[in-house]
């Protein structure tokens, strides 16, 4: 059980307006803000390389507290700067020829299907892309028939940028064991909302953010990479961090994930995200989910039956994403309104999941996502909120 009273008495950001926009970058802790500006101050006071020394322990343990998040190993994590940057070391460290078949999902994500484009105009890769099932999620037996000696990776977003679908990752984890193939899962909008394993996943390579569930500052992200593949995967570029310069015509990549790192980074946000992990840890991530999901739940209901909103959700099982649209409503317009008084929310624009928004024909969905700190006073103030409105 979460004490949803302390879990607010910690969080100054939500004393003063109703946040329900976790997909989109969640309210830190107080803990959170702390770490990064207390690393600040110290910078500031002391020197930059000064404070990175006095804080290397914690540093350090930032890799094990996102290692446990994710049921992983310390030397399978590199910190970086962003999702979409760890996505793209994974996914330009793969060698992949002319003709390789890359399979991926109706939801993926915009940054990883513009990648998907280049490497099919620069290297001549196929894009495929699973279809859905009746539900709207991806249809594994689908993705089983799709299979064959061509496929050299398998590309998947978990959860979409633009509503509640879960797909079924650990399914698909099964296929690509089975034929062997790579698998590279987007985890951008599953982490923080939800218990993440990759062990149960068996992806070999698994991206996600800091800002969105997680609770951690902007600016923050990771890679997971399986330590077999590691050993088999060379970073698209490398500095001396990666690899250290050993002798005048040689380097030496490291042997951990961190081989997709640079050497510079901010000590301040990694300390943040590594408060934000342990945050989450002490909360629980199986008490997260129940109530990220439950309030989403009740929200779904009451936009239907008070605000007139049509649910947009795809799948038969839905997170803590609700995409919804009221008819005549402008997207972009209520989401101003709405944050005058003092209600976050967002929008999703079609070209973030193209594939998925073209196929569904949806336009610009409004976007709401409770977080296990919300309330359900947090979500009829948002109803309340969009009733009020005039047609904007
Ligand atoms: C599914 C998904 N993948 C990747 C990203 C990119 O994350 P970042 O902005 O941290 O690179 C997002 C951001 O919205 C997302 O929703």
């Amino acid at each position: 059980m979460i004490d949803i009273e302390t879990v607010r008495r910690d969080t100054a950001g939500l004393q003063h307006r109703a946040h329900l926009l976790a997909c989109g970058s969640a309210v830190m802790p107080d803990a959170v803000l702390s770490a990064v500006t207390d690393h600040l101050m110290l910078e500031a006071r002391t020197g930059g390389y000064e404070a990175a020394d006095a804080k290397a322990a914690e540093l350090d343990d930032v890799y094990n507290l996102v290692a446990t998040l994710i049921g992983a190993d310390k030397q399978e994590i590199a910190l970086l700067e962003s999702a979409t940057a760890a996505w793209c070391h994974a996914f330009y460290s793969l060698e992949l020829k002319p003709g390789d078949r890359v399979l991926t999902c109706q939801a993926e994500y915009a940054a990883n299907y513009v990648a998907f484009l280049h490497r099919a105009s620069r290297d001549g890769i196929v894009i495929d892309v699973v279809p859905d099932d009746d539900a709207g999620a991806l249809d594994v037996e689908a993705l089983e028939k799709m299979m064959d000696d061509r496929v050299a990776l398998i590309a998947i977003t978990w959860i979409p940028t633009n509503g509640g679908l879960v797909n079924p990752a650990v399914a698909v984890g099964e296929v690509a064991r089975r034929y062997k193939v790579p698998y590279l899962l987007d985890a951008c909008q599953a982490v923080g909302q939800m218990p993440v394993n990759v062990r149960e996943l068996q992806c070999d390579f698994l991206s996600a953010t800091g800002r969105k569930f997680l609770r951690g500052p902007r600016g923050t992200g990771f890679l997971y990479v399986r330590e077999s593949v590691l050993l088999n995967t060379e970073p698209a570029m490398l500095d001396h961090f990666a690899a250290p310069w050993v002798s005048s015509d040689q380097y030496q990549l490291r042997s951990d994930a961190r081989r997709f790192e640079n050497w510079e980074s901010s000590c301040a946000l990694r300390l943040g995200l590594g408060v934000a992990v342990s945050y989450a840890l002490s909360v629980g991530l199986e008490n997260i989910q129940q109530r990220a999901w439950g309030l989403a739940g009740t929200l779904r209901q009451l936009l239907e039956s008070k605000a007139g909103a049509t649910i947009l959700d795809a799948g038969s099982e839905h997170c803590a994403i609700v995409s919804f649209a009221i008819g005549g409503r402008d997207p972009v317009a209520t989401v101003a309104k709405l944050r005058q008084q003092g209600i976050n929310i967002g929008v999703s624009n079609p070209d973030s999941t193209r594939l998925d928004s073209e196929s569904r024909e949806l336009p610009v969905v409004l976007r709401a996502a409770p977080h296990y700190y919300n309330t359900e006073a947090e979500l009829d103030q948002l109803v309340a909120g969009l009733i009020k409105l005039e047609k904007v």
